[in-house]
């Protein structure tokens, strides 16, 4: 059975809904662990009083049975405090698109004057259901020792340049950063233009990197594009709110190099095959290769800022300014975290496809004994 979800909900409305089907049953879900994660999304530095209306409260509706997936349908609810939107009055600004949004072109589609039908589901209050869900999916790859950590690589044109880095040491170094820069003097300097912006009325965009470690070669495949590892990554991550570009490993830097330093050689290290180096972030055809994975992620700075552009009112068609409300400043550290939880569904997905089950004991002797066979061929 593949894998899929489907979300529903506004930003402001009662809550979020996400029903995720197709889990093998005896994925130990954990409340904490997924608030865990809401926490994280929704406290990153550089995000404004948008999150008062987040509680990082969540509800598993159906599904769990002793804290264990059934194999059914997991149903998950994260309620937003505050207003009710269906029905809502719009206000004086409802007809105003602001640029950089889904405003103006949802209303064309849709046939609306009115702009709160579309921006309250094209709002990146969706990303908390994205991340709920990507906690299971971390709960279910825990079990195979994949673990997936993201740091935070640019804002606002300020960047780290840390070279490779192990899971371990990235977890270590962003701890201690506010904005998850494993560099602390570049962190602090990426806080300090945050509050800048803050300021002058700015927004800031930037980028992040998503290692994810244990994923075993074979996942994903070379045979069909939709079959393709590092298109599915790229796919998923392209859809988060503001995200305007998707590298795999390197793959800004190496396409300007002479193709021998741009592949990672094969070589036998102690009667294991290994790679050196790791240009291609983990995927080769589309198909891991038992590298780390690493895929970097880049975002506009996003739309709603005290200095704003013009627009055009729908209904009087007059020009006027962008309207502005108190919001985000930067949300790139928040994106760091949406981003893990979009790679961890991708790579359950796939990890699911290459390995199967209806239970999490069939998937792991599944790949216990794919695993032993790999061995077996590089005995020299
Ligand atoms: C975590 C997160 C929080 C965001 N918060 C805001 C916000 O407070 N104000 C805003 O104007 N845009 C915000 N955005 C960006 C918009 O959702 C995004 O720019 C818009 O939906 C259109 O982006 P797109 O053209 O890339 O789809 C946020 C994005 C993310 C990922």
């Amino acid at each position: 059975m593949a894998l899929r979800f489907l979300t529903a909900g506004d930003s402001h409305g009662d809550s979020l809904t996400g029903i995720i089907e197709g889990l093998p049953a005896g994925i130990p879900v954990s409340l904490r662990k997924i608030r865990r994660e809401l926490r994280r999304r929704s406290q990153s530095f550089g995000r404004g009083s948008r999150q008062e209306i987040e509680t990082d409260q969540v509800e598993i509706l159906g599904g769990l049975w002793k804290g264990k997936t059934t194999g059914a349908p997991l149903a998950i609810r994260i309620p937003n405090r505050g207003r009710k939107v269906s029905g809502k009055r719009g206000g004086a600004l409802s007809t105003v698109p602001r640029p950089g949004h889904a405003d103006l072109a949802g209303c064309l589609k849709y046939g609306l004057d009115e702009v709160p039908p579309i921006s309250e589901r094209a709002s990146a209050r969706s990303t908390a259901m994205r991340v709920a869900i990507g906690a299971v999916a971390r709960m279910a790859l825990e079990r195979f020792s994949v673990e997936i950590i993201s740091h935070v690589r640019s804002i606002g044109g300020i960047a780290a340049e840390p070279g490779p880095l192990s899971v371990d040491g990235i977890r270590r170094r962003v701890a201690r950063s506010p904005v998850r820069c494993v560099d602390p003097g570049v962190g602090r300097r990426m806080a300090d233009a945050i509050r800048s912006a803050q300021e002058e009325g700015h927004s800031l965009g930037g980028s992040v990197e998503v290692v994810a470690s244990g994923i075993p070669p074979g996942v994903g495949s070379h045979v069909a594009w939709d079959r393709k590892l590092d298109a599915r990554l790229a796919g998923a991550l392209m859809s988060i709110q503001s995200v305007k570009a998707v590298e795999i490993g390197e793959g800004l830097d190496t396409h300007r190099r002479f193709g021998v330093d741009a592949q990672d050689a094969i070589v036998l290290d102690g009667g294991r095959l290994a790679r050196p180096t790791n240009f291609a972030g983990g995927i080769e055809g589309g198909i891991s290769n038992g590298e780390d994975i690493t895929v970097r992620v880049y975002a506009k700075p996003i739309p709603t800022a005290k200095k704003c552009l013009p627009t055009v009112n729908l209904r009087t068609l007059k020009p006027r300014p962008s309207p502005y409300v108190r919001s985000d400043v930067c949300v790139i550290p928040a994106l760091g975290v949406i981003a893990e939880s979009v790679v961890a569904w991708e790579l359950l997905c796939a990890v699911m496809e290459k390995f199967g089950g209806d239970h999490m004991d069939e998937t792991e002797r599944n790949l216990r004994s794919y695993l032993a066979s790999l061995e077996e061929r590089t005995r020299p």
